[in-house]
């Protein structure tokens, strides 16, 4: 297995420039079963993540061609076979298949998904919204099996909290759903505009999507289309995070700093230096970094998914924080590696506690899930000595080549066979 070795004390110098979303190229990959003749993407990321998509869809007859910069998802002749319970089991995403091979085929059958092992993570408001849809399910021997008797129809829907994968899932079969759909308190990450950007150019009818209702006007096909895959806002916020807490100076480039405007003013307030510009932000040295206190939210509050990266932050800024994590249970565990780098956090419930101030060094550490792994990576560039990441499997689902990416600016990482 893979292992990442730092050299700490290390600063970042030049750019970067950030690559495709995978929260957003998820899903729109799965979209490409919604349309009758395939779908063009550009601007994929090179994660493991996309791998194991490409394979779990060519499980289902779609036949993958890179043409040029593009990547041809021939849906042409699709077929609902049982996906391949390896690669299920290695992604959660996985469970946004049941919208679009309902809509295709009126049933599908799929095993529960896995993915980060944070929390239990259940899909009750995915099934509940496709119910609405008139799905009936059942769960079986870790299957669950759907079907409609006539035609999926258009329903008012209300999500009893804003999940972003049921948003994606009901959006999705509500595309090709006969009559109207709406869907309240829907989750208004980026990624799901960016979904339904490429969901209306292959024919469906969205309004709203960003918002927190979302109307959705069945239509009865969807064609071959092109979209770009927009850039990705954690992988971003992950580097503004990196070169504040490494003192550099670094611009972070092919983004959009709108999509990250609560984490911003939430490094700006612990006192990092930040020129925001159209596509890119400049992180200049700072005179000091402060401790704050933070809630993780949907959007647009703070991500979830920028928490563990800002607690290694917090860990050598000046003064004390505190984390309070909304959006998943059992999203700490990250912090005892921290600690084994010299942290001082500790828990209770869903709030962290972080002593600020400290002097880390590096040591072994073991990475539990994709955003807890790359905190450590910013914790082993700060530390003094070198530091070993074990499993990085769950680095390389959502950072592309990081030993190179990062690299390339400065950082001495080695990945180990
Ligand atoms: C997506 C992102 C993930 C991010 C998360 C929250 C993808 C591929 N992944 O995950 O990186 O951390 O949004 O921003 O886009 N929940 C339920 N029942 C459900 C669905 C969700 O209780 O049916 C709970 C979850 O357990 C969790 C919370 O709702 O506590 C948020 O989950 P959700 O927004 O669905 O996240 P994902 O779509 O899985």
């Amino acid at each position: 297995m893979d292992k990442l070795q730092i050299t700490g004390k290390a600063i970042l110098t030049g750019s970067i420039s950030v690559s495709g979303s995978k929260n957003a190229a998820l899903p729109i990959m799965i979209a490409s079963l919604l349309s009758e003749n395939g779908l063009y993407l550009k601007n994929l990321p090179a994660l493991q993540d996309i791998l194991t998509m490409k394979k779990l869809l060519e499980n289902f007859g779609i036949k993958i061609k890179k043409i040029n910069s593009q990547t041809f998802f021939d849906s042409t002749n699709i077929n609902n076979s049982l996906a391949d319970y390896d690669l299920v089991r290695k992604m959660r995403a996985s469970i946004l298949l049941l919208g679009p091979l309902i809509a295709r085929f009126k049933k599908a059958k799929i095993s529960l998904p896995g993915g980060c092992a944070i929390g239990t993570r259940p899909i009750d408001i995915h099934l509940n919204g496709l119910e609405k849809l008139g799905v009936k399910f059942s769960i079986e021997n870790g299957f669950v099996s759907a079907d409609v008797k006539k035609n999926l129809t258009g329903a008012h829907i209300k999500l009893s909290f804003p999940s972003v994968g049921a948003t994606e899932n009901i959006m999705m079969a509500a595309s090709k759903a006969k009559g109207e759909t709406i869907i309240e308190n829907a989750a208004r990450e980026p990624e799901i505009e960016d979904l339904a950007k490429c969901l209306n150019k292959m024919g469906a009818k969205i309004a709203g999507a960003g918002t927190t209702k979302i109307i959705i006007e069945g239509v009865k096909k969807l064609s071959k289309s092109e979209h770009t895959i927009m850039s990705d806002r954690i992988v971003a916020g992950t580097y503004v995070i990196a070169a504040v807490m490494l003192n550099s100076e670094f611009i972070i480039k092919k983004i959009k700093p709108d999509l990250l405007s609560t984490p911003l003013e939430v490094l700006q307030n612990m006192g990092a230096k930040l020129e925001i510009g159209n596509d890119s932000i400049k992180v200049l040295p700072s005179s000091g970094i402060k401790g704050i206190a933070l809630k993780t939210k949907p959007y647009p509050g703070f991500p979830t998914d920028l928490q563990a990266q800002i607690m290694a932050l917090m860990s050598v800024a000046k003064g004390n924080s505190q984390i309070k994590e909304m959006i998943f249970e059992n999203r700490f565990m990250h912090v005892s590696e921290l600690n084994r780098l010299g942290a001082r956090i500790k828990t209770k419930k869903d709030v962290a506690y972080i002593e600020g101030g400290r002097s880390l060094k590096g040591a072994k550490v073991m990475a539990s899930d994709l955003r807890a792994s790359v905190s450590l990576v910013l914790a082993g560039l700060y530390a003094e000595g070198k530091t070993t990441i074990n499993r990085l499997y769950h680095l390389d689902r959502g950072y592309e080549k990081i030993e190179e990416t990062l690299g390339k600016c400065g950082p001495i990482i080695t990945r180990l066979k």
